[in-house]
């Protein structure tokens, strides 16, 4: 089945229906998503979303860009981190305008917290940025946008899972769709394509993420010659569940919660003197696997699944059921015990990828280092890189990406379809995918994903986790370059079309698997140590050669990389600490 919309949203957390709130006012619009909408992973960001009102201290835009900056390790794009400070306080008063149940400070002013790495005057102490609905600011923002796409008439699809986009040169002519309650494939003909379909955590053992983040908007343009950016860079969080990786929110330490090792010391005092607790997560999820691997860790046996306490049991039972809700029960939940009463076993998990799809300040993909644009083609929120968090992102500033670079590039493509012609595909643009998925489910005997998904998730955690270095890394690309291999015998189980989560599974490790590939082949390749990318091999920050953004190409087995240049036209990096 062919349809047809001038605008065509591929995801609907947070920069996808924002992108369609906006691009719905100028054009038919509809949203694709493998999900129900607000069942999307942007409900599972907890603790807030940064803006410099200084409701309650004083704050600036140009404060928290610069911490975005040099949180980032300086690989940021500075005039884009400008723009994300500055725009960050309309979207916060627009999101309140709009129905979001901010807390409130006794006055009634939207209430805010602290959070990792931001801080006033340039570093001199922490600041309180994040506004904050208790610890649900993610769910409470799907809502608020989701019920402004309705009341716009967006055109949603829910559980369409992309399989394919339809490109013809540098110009995006749709995408191609398997609806997941038939086995239907369908092409969805657009003037213009917008990728939102967040994360891709999945490709490690241990992680924050949701089982649906599989990366595939950025996994098919890879597919389709577009280079991701700055891959290496992908964000563990220092606190999820020991052994599950559930996110326990940094706003516990923003409430004032401490990480303690095996002997009750507040070991972060030892890592970053002015910041403690609140130093930025690649600093404090390297501090707890050092503690760790010197024997530190609760257990004290130095193994690698050894871990700390976050103590928040002198935060009292009123601040965390009123602020802290959804994590106290995640607590009582998953470790059956009480946070007002026990600390919290807790380890590093993999949460974000800095990288992505390259895209300009307008969501506009590009496609080299020359900053081609791919015509009609628009990348927003985590799958993409503009590049606003660089090495390292800070905590509350992907919430605050997707409102603002979502809002952005709903705005271009709606001026942008009003000028393009719509494209007329015939229904073999969906042969490519149509004889993939025939040969999966051909009823050929093959092994089952399972194992290979086991498998890339342990390689990536082991080999291409928080400490990196030239051998597991080399073996890395190694063990996922024959874990691709294996896919392409493997086979579909379940024959039946409605709901076949088989197939989807299939699909989806597809993806991980070249998405592991890009991040193993692009970390390799960097030798510095910058931000979240620490290489125990060349522990020092390189900026003679390698102040640089990577585009790495994927190509057959082998991913090529090359550099683009990093925007550093307002602030000199500098070493950075806290
Ligand atoms: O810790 C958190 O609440 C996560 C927020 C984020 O990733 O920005």
């Amino acid at each position: 089945m062919i349809h047809k919309f001038d605008t065509v949203i591929v995801g609907s957390g947070g920069a996808g229906l924002y992108a369609a709130l906006e691009a719905s006012k100028k054009s038919k619009t509809a949203v694709l998503s493998k999900l129900y909408p607000i069942r999307s992973h942007t409900g599972a960001a907890q603790g807030g979303i940064s803006a410099a009102l200084g409701n309650v201290e004083e704050d600036k835009a140009e404060w928290h860009a610069f911490d975005t900056v040099k949180g980032g390790d300086y690989l940021v794009d500075q005039q884009a981190a400008k723009i994300l400070a500055e725009e960050a306080i309309q979207a916060v008063y627009d999101l309140e305008n709009r129905g979001l149940p901010f807390n409130r400070t006794p006055e009634g002013k939207i209430d805010q917290r602290r959070f990792g790495g931001h801080t006033r005057n340039f570093g001199e102490g922490p600041v309180r940025r994040a506004c904050y609905s208790a610890d649900r600011t993610g769910h409470m923002i799907l809502q608020t946008l989701y019920q402004q796409c309705i009341k716009n008439d967006v055109a949603f699809f829910d559980e369409f899972q992309v399989v394919d986009l339809l490109l013809d040169g540098t110009t995006c002519h749709g995408v191609v769709v398997v609806e997941l309650s038939t086995g239907e494939l369908h092409i969805f003909a657009a003037k213009a394509v917008l990728f939102a379909t967040g994360g891709f955590g999945r490709i490690f053992k241990i992680t924050s993420n949701a089982y649906a983040n599989s990366g595939d908007g950025p996994a098919l343009c890879a597919r389709r010659g577009i280079p991701l950016e700055d891959m290496e860079f992908f964000q563990f969080h220092p606190t999820g569940i020991m052994g599950l990786g559930i996110l326990i929110s940094e706003a516990v330490r923003g409430e004032g919660g401490i990480l303690r090792n095996r002997s009750g010391e507040r070991f972060m005092e030892g890592y970053s003197p002015t910041l403690l607790d609140l130093a930025p997560r690649d600093i404090v999820s390297r501090s707890i696997q050092t503690e760790v691997r010197a024997g530190q860790g609760i257990r004290g046996d130095g193994k690698i699944d050894d871990y700390v306490h976050l103590d928040a049991t002198h935060l009292g039972k009123e601040v965390l059921t009123s602020k802290l809700p959804d994590i106290t029960d995640f607590c009582k939940t998953y470790l059956g015990i009480d946070p007002a009463e026990k600390p919290i076993p807790v380890l590093p998990t993999a949460h974000y990828a800095m990288g992505g799809i390259p895209t300009d300040v307008h969501g506009r993909v590009i496609i080299d280092n020359a900053n081609t644009i791919v015509n009609g083609l628009y990348a927003a929120g985590e799958c993409a890189c503009v590049s606003v968090h660089g090495a390292n992102r800070l905590g509350t500033n992907s919430l605050l990406d997707l409102v603002v670079f979502g809002r952005r590039a709903g705005q271009h493509v709606g001026d942008y379809v009003k000028q393009a012609d719509m494209p007329q595909p015939k229904t073999s643009a969906a042969d490519e995918a149509r004889d993939w998925i025939d040969k999966l489910t051909d009823g050929t005997a093959g092994p089952h994903g399972g194992h290979i998904s086991d498998e890339m998730q342990v390689t990536m955690m082991e080999k291409v986790g928080i400490y990196r270095n030239e051998n597991d890394m080399g073996t890395a690309v190694d063990e996922i370059n024959e874990l691709r291999e294996r896919y392409k015998t493997v086979r579909v189980q379940d024959t039946t079309k409605q709901f076949n989560t088989d197939l989807l599974e299939i699909i989806e490790l597809g993806n991980l698997l070249d998405l592991s590939l890009i991040t193993a082949a692009s970390a390799l390749n960097r030798q510095e140590s910058r931000g979240a990318h620490s290489r125990e091999d060349f522990p020092d920050r390189d900026d003679d050669k390698w102040l640089v953004h990577s585009l790495a190409y994927l190509e057959g087995d082998s991913v090529r990389l090359e550099e683009k240049t990093v925007d550093t036209s307002i602030w000199e990096p500098k070493p950075r600490t806290y």
